[in-house]
């Protein structure tokens, strides 16, 4: 996947600009409040996905314009292509966000999603080390869904069963034929739960190990990452989800909701042996989560034959200087786009320089 050329109109605070990027890797510089996270958002939207930030339509229109237009020229699946996306603010003809590709109309942006691909770090994942399972069952389940169609589906039958059960769990005593229907919900949990499971299973097998060699390498060989999945009980095999939901059945009875199953499930991430979470310094847990949404990409770029973009916002800040040298260097076939404010950072990469100015864009 290689953007060649985009050129944005009325898009947040850039009123016209082109960028003509380097095939491998683009170093956007410019003080804060400038434009860079604008540009890289942009980038992303070419996927047909949500904006990274969750931002809404109408704050991506330049203030007081009635639409956006991001006109893209990308290399894919072997051919050059012409990606043209608009987004509309209400009560105009085109409201929302729409794609014409090659051109074609597709309608909608979220149609084109797999055209276009992109991976993108911004300084919140840092809650993938620091936070909760919750947001690290999210990456897993949104990486899946963008490899595996059929994963979606049994997520959300799972989540649905699910939640299904939870309401049964809480009025059981007070439920006619509880025992039948929790037999029938146990059932499908296993069935689409242990779907779930092989994938995620399947996927932290390519994950963990990229995600570490990423780690050496940033680490200058100096630290170590691994990231285990968790799973509730052996993945793949129905039968064992259904087995852990049996030996389970009481506990969950009594407790009034359910305890097991891959909606409770986690991954472990260690560096240097130790609980990233408590023990990793700010910079470390960078590392990490850096580290494996550079494996995220190389991972979808094996199952789908084509490297994601790589969009990495304000990555630098915080990274010792080995550590940013080795971003800023790092030559691959990967098209890789780099945010900055570190001044000193500009003399040290091999990469294109971009300068950004009040929405303007100087290269
Ligand atoms: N819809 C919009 N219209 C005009 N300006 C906007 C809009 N959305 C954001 N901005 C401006 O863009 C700037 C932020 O750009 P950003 O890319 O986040 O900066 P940075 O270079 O620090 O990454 C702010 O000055 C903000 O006011
Ligand atoms: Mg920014």
């Amino acid at each position: 996947m290689r953007l060649d050329r985009l050129e944005l109109t009325d898009f947040r605070n850039i009123v016209h600009a082109t960028l003509t990027p380097a095939p491998q890797l683009t170093v956007l510089c410019g003080a804060n409040g400038q434009g860079k996270t604008n540009l890289l958002e942009a980038i992303w939207l070419l996927t047909g996905g949500k904006s990274f930030r969750g931002a809404k339509d109408a704050e991506l229109i330049r203030r007081d314009q009635p639409f956006s237009v991001l006109e893209a020229a990308f290399e894919a699946g072997g051919r050059d292509q012409q990606l043209r996306l608009t987004v509309g603010a209400k009560g105009t003809p085109r409201p929302g966000r729409t794609a014409r590709l090659n051109g074609a109309d597709r309608g909608r942006a979220a149609s084109i999603a797999g055209t276009f691909t992109a991976v993108a770090f911004d300084p919140n994942h840092l809650s993938l080390v620091k936070g909760g399972p919750e947001g690290r069952r999210h990456f897993l389940d949104a990486a899946l869904c963008q490899l595996y169609p059929g994963y979606l589906a049994a997520a959300r039958r799972y989540a649905r069963v699910t939640a299904q059960k939870n309401a049964l769990l809480k009025a059981y005593e007070i439920t006619p034929g509880a025992e039948m229907l929790l037999d029938t919900y146990n059932q499908a949990q296993a069935q689409y739960g242990s779907e779930v499971m092989r994938r995620r299973a399947e996927y932290m097998a390519r994950l963990a190990p990229a995600a570490a060699a990423n780690y050496r390498d940033i680490s200058s060989g100096a630290e170590r990452l691994e990231i285990r999945y968790k799973p509730c009980c052996e993945p793949g095999d129905p039968a064992l989800l259904a087995a852990k939901l049996a030996e389970m059945r009481s506990a969950e009875i009594r407790a009034g909701f359910c305890l097991t199953g891959p909606h409770r499930e986690d991954l472990e991430i260690f560096i240097d042996g130790q609980p990233g979470k408590v023990f990793g310094s700010q910079g470390q847990q960078r590392s990490a989560v850096l580290s494996m949404k550079l494996a995220e990409a190389s991972v979808a770029g094996e199952v789908l034959g084509e490297h994601p973009v790589m969009l990495l916002d304000d990555v630098l800040s915080e990274l010792d200087d080995a550590r940013q040298t080795y971003l800023l260097t790092r030559i691959e076939d990967k098209q890789t786009f780099v945010t900055t404010c570190d001044s000193a950072a500009f003399a040290r990469t091999n990469g294109k320089l971009v300068f950004v100015t009040s929405g303007e864009v100087t290269e």
